[in-house]
């Protein structure tokens, strides 16, 4: 769990509105090529974000307050990541779509798995921007940058990254 996000009451008294007003409502279609994208967004900023956390990460120079942000904002990204997986988005349904998915069936075979590596990599950004030492910062970051790297070894097909 991430300690900093609280989920306020009025979104539990909604959520319980959308509820009483029955499942037709609550539910919305789901179309695979936008979540693709969707996610494909998402994944391509946390990256962008990253450039000079990975700079910290191999000694390199950077700016601290700057960075610290930046890690704030990857962490409520890292937070979404795993509601942007629903069923039906995988590699095999979605190899003739407009957004084939690379990421492996392990995603959905083994949820919970993936839901935990997201989220405790969601902590570890969390507190990196929390960190206010700069040689502290520089070993989180490299920390935080293993935790990508992770999931990608187990949950995602290897590709050339562009970046
Ligand atoms: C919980 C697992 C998980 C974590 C943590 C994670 N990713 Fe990903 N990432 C994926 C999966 C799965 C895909 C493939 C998505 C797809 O194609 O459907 C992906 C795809 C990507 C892509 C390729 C996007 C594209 O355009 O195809 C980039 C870039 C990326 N991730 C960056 C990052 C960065 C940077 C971090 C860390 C800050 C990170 N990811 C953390 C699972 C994760």
């Amino acid at each position: 769990m991430i300690r900093h996000f609280a989920r306020p009451r009025t979104a539990i008294l909604a959520a319980a509105a959308i509820l009483a007003a029955g499942p037709v409502a609550a539910q919305m279609e789901i179309v695979p090529d936008d979540v693709i994208y969707g996610r494909q967004i998402l994944m391509s900023e946390m990256e962008a974000q990253m450039a000079p956390i990975d700079r910290a990460a191999i000694g390199e120079e950077f700016d601290l307050e700057s960075s610290r942000v930046r890690a704030s904002g990857v962490s409520a990204m890292l937070g979404v990541t795993p509601y942007l997986f629903p069923p039906g988005t995988d590699m095999e349904s979605t190899a003739d779509g407009d957004m084939p998915s690379i990421a492996l069936p392990a995603v959905w075979d083994n949820f919970e798995a993936f839901k935990a590596m997201a989220d405790q990599s969601a902590q570890l950004a969390f507190d990196l921007s929390q960190t206010t030492d700069e040689a502290e910062f520089r070993t989180g970051a490299a920390t935080l940058r293993a935790a990508c790297n992770a999931c990608h070894g187990a949950f995602m097909q290897a590709y050339e990254s562009p970046f």
